[in-house]
């Protein structure tokens, strides 16, 4: 048997549900998965439920699925058999992953409620875990041992909690500011081209360098993700042009990803984010507890933590955290 046959077979799900990968025409589907599994146990937890609203996360799932349709699978389970519905099938389950460079992110898994505990999370998971030595990672809610056992037992243990900091700053003073020499560059000018703009490529050559020092791997096409969601970038220059650093804020208050070459950067740039684009309503950003240097100064500006952490957790490190903000907790 060959190694993607024996992965298969350990993968069968339970009996009378079927795996296949998702499609387009599945994602409306996978965002009610998504949130009545999510609302059933926060119901639980006595927190507020998820509204039926899906808006953002159904934008999330279609980037996941575009962007990697092999590593977006749904389970289904066959529907009652008789006449015209025979064909019919419901979902029941579904899992997506990203590959970007050598990294392979778990971006969700979720079984409905009434499936859960029957081997079908951890068979829609070894269906898609990668075949190579990928580094291995995915983020959970500290409140949820099924899943957080099910990622350790496969070698993704929680490492680092990842803090979901809200509000407006009361003060900026703890952030600091920009040194004189830093600027602030939106990517739209830089992009634009001279004067004081490098041009697209070098835009994009720039990012990925950031990226690939401090995320430890690269994701243009969630750049590009990011701007069709209204999130403005900023490329952050030294006094010789050198990029520093760059971020992400938006009005709708997401603030992130954020990278900086020195650790001494991060607190001021979060700090011109914040005040760069003004949210209609309360700023959101999360914060990996090994960003300290960003942690203590936003929670000293008057930002309040929001929730449980979530959990990142992965087989071998990959990212130096203390200088990268990622995106959320759905997509690194
Ligand atoms: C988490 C989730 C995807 C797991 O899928 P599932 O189909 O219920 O899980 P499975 O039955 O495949 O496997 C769960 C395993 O964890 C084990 N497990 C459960 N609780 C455990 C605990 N506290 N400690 C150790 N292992 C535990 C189970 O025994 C089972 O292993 P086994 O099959 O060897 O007995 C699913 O329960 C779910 O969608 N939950 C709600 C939404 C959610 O939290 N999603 C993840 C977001 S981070």
């Amino acid at each position: 048997m060959t190694a993607g046959a024996a992965r298969a077979a350990a993968a069968a799900p339970p009996e009378g549900v079927r795996l296949r990968p998702a499609t387009e025409a599945d994602l409306a589907g996978c965002g009610e998965i998504w949130r009545d599994s999510l609302n059933d146990y926060m119901r639980r937890l006595n927190l507020p439920e998820i509204p039926p609203e899906l808006g953002s996360i159904g934008r999330l799932h279609r980037h996941l699925q575009a962007t990697d349709p092999e590593r977006f699978w749904l389970a289904t389970r066959a529907g009652p058999g008789d006449g015209a519905d025979a064909d019919a099938e419901r979902p029941v389950a579904f899992a997506s992953a990203v590959r970007r460079d050598r990294l392979w992110f778990l971006s969700m898994l979720f079984v409905r409620p009434g499936e859960q505990g029957t081997g079908l999370g951890t068979a829609l998971l070894r269906r898609i875990l990668p075949e190579d030595d990928a580094v291995l990672a995915t983020a959970t809610d500290s409140a949820q041992p099924i899943s957080n056992a099910l990622y350790a037992r496969h070698a993704m243990v929680p490492r680092m909690p990842l803090l979901g900091l809200v509000g407006r700053p009361t003060r900026l003073a703890p952030l600091g500011e920009l040194p004189s020499g830093v600027t602030p560059l939106p990517f739209a000018s830089v992009a634009a081209g001279p004067p004081g703009g490098v041009g697209h490529r070098e835009l994009t050559a720039a990012v990925d360098g950031l990226d690939r020092e401090l995320a430890g791997f690269t994701h243009p096409q969630d750049h590009r993700f990011l701007r069709t969601e209204g999130r403005t970038g900023f490329l952050y220059r030294g006094p010789d042009g050198a990029p520093l650093g760059y971020g992400y804020a938006s009005e709708v208050g997401r603030v992130g990803p954020v990278a900086v070459r020195d650790e001494a950067l991060l607190a001021p740039v979060i700090g011109h984010l914040l005040g760069a684009v003004v949210p209609r309503d309360a700023s959101a950003i999360w914060v990996p507890g090994h960003a300290d240097r960003a942690a203590v100064p936003l929670l000293a500006s008057g930002m309040r933590l929001d929730g449980f952490p979530v959990l990142v957790c992965w087989n071998r490190p990959f990212a130096d955290f203390r200088r990268y903000l990622p995106i959320s907790p759905g997509l690194l």
